[in-house]
């Protein structure tokens, strides 16, 4: 594409270290989209004629069939996706191909390429978040009974309804949604037009460009059009967050599948045995899931990195953009939707998170907030509860089993309604605060996801 200045050809060594065709492949569709945009511009602006458009057209269309269908050869000294396709048009049709790139460089077709691919990809993804969404809320419904001991520190806290967990990572979901459409904005400008930096002296109708490509808006500053990675950053962000969020899921997976806690049983399709220990059903896809998690935040960091020394404007590092995006974008499709079946496959054990959630303990904060509504001030009643629990450890009795005398022993302000406080169903319902899981706002919740999705 460049031979008018050269007298020897590219090494080979370099050929291979400078391809991007091996993965850049993918782009196809976008390249002939946005090529045949490009053809309509200048077609209107008088630069080749209506049969040259056509041949253009028709061209660009039989070689995405043709890369569809796997007959396509893509030469590793073509370096990329654009010049695979210019060149292959060019054979095709001979002059009018060559006369394709006029206006136009590489550095602003890639940006479109990746702009138009990322559209299509976040839609996707926002997708698949919904679908996990539904099955989270699917299991939440199912076992909509079910009661767990929250944890802080992994230490025991108050009792919640397993649902509750599981629409605390509905919320989530929502948010790294949330996020995707507002990337999706960024993401949606058009930059085709800025040329390799500076524009170009063919002046193009870029609006036309971008109504026909359904942007709603136009890169103004070329410099900026052609070096902008922002919106691959923010996405890889987005996608990397997502993913923490499934690995903390998948943590939570792994310790309720373990013997210690065993709080759910995974179905034997979203497990994996192991070729020593016969007994083992190991939660595979949770950990891979919060192994892959790495794997996103470093492509985050590796975009990161790439961007950060870059002198104005294109620099050839920037082509190490795609990999990390290709990357993200596969894995956390992948494991949206390799999570969400085994969510919905999945078997709360509720005898045992219902005994978990009877310990006693879970109701010492309750305790303590009836002897507020004895008007004990709090600080007062959290140590009263704190010696009860002493005593309670120490002699080996249960809070119910505690007589009243012994309840009185550390203060007056306890009376016979205290045993009313001591089951975990009123202890439920009475958390019935915005946000608090009590089981008519959880019903309330699942009402109102459901209308959502
Ligand atoms: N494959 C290249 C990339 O992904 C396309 C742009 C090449 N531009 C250039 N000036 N060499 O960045």
């Amino acid at each position: 594409m460049w031979k008018g200045r050269f007298q020897t050809e590219t090494s080979n060594l370099v050929q291979l270290y400078g391809e991007s065709i091996s993965y850049d492949w993918r782009l196809y569709s976008y390249d002939v989209q946005g090529s045949i945009a490009h053809a309509n511009a200048l077609r209107s602006a008088g630069l080749i004629s209506a049969k040259e458009k056509q041949a253009i057209t028709r061209g660009l269309k039989e070689i995405c069939k043709e890369i569809e269908a796997g007959d396509f050869q893509f030469k590793t000294s073509l370096e990329d996706i654009h010049m695979n396709i210019e060149s292959a048009l060019t054979e095709k049709i001979g002059d009018a191909g060559a006369r394709l790139h006029t206006a136009r460089s590489r550095n602003d077709q890639v940006a479109l390429d990746t702009r138009l691919y990322c559209r299509a990809e976040i839609t996707a993804i926002i997708e698949l978040i919904a679908q996990m969404q539904q099955s989270l809320i699917n299991t939440a419904e199912r076992y909509q009974d079910a009661v767990v001991p929250g944890y802080t520190h992994l230490q025991r806290g108050q009792p919640v309804l397993f649902a509750h967990h599981l629409l605390a990572y509905v919320e989530m979901l929502d948010r790294d949604a949330q996020r995707l459409r507002d990337a999706y904005k960024r993401v949606n400008v058009m930059p085709l037009g800025s040329g390799a930096l500076a524009g170009s002296t063919i002046v193009l109708d870029r609006k036309q460009i971008a109504k026909e490509l359904d942007f709603p808006a136009i890169t103004q500053n070329s410099m900026d059009a052609v070096s902008d990675r922002d919106y691959i950053a923010e996405l890889i962000f987005d996608i990397a967050l997502t993913g923490i969020h499934l690995s903390r899921l998948s943590e939570d997976v792994i310790l309720w599948a373990s013997a210690e806690f065993d709080f759910i049983e995974l179905s034997d399709a979203h497990t994996t045995g192991s070729s020593l220990m016969p007994q083992k059903k190991n939660p595979d896809v949770a950990e891979l899931t919060r192994g892959k998690t790495g794997r996103l935040i470093g492509d985050l960091v590796s975009i990161l990195t790439t961007i950060k020394g870059l002198p104005m404007t294109y620099n050839r590092d920037l082509q190490e953009d795609k990999e990390p995006l290709f990357d993200a974008i596969d894995t956390i499709k992948a494991a949206l939707a390799v999570f969400a079946e085994m969510i919905d496959a999945m078997k709360v054990k509720t005898e045992n998170t219902r005994a978990a959630a009877s310990d006693p303990f879970l109701l010492a904060t309750d305790l303590a907030d009836y002897l507020v509504l004895k008007k004990v001030p709090f600080r007062q009643a959290h140590e009263i509860m704190g010696q009860l629990t002493a005593y309670s450890l120490k002699h080996n009795i249960a809070f119910a089993d505690l007589t009243l005398d012994e309840y009185r022993q550390v203060s007056d302000a306890f009376d016979p309604d205290v045993y009313r406080v001591l089951d975990i169903d009123t202890a439920l319902k009475a958390r019935k605060g915005i946000g608090a899981p009590s089981p008519a706002n959880i019903a309330k919740q699942l009402k109102r996801w459901k209308r959502k999705l």
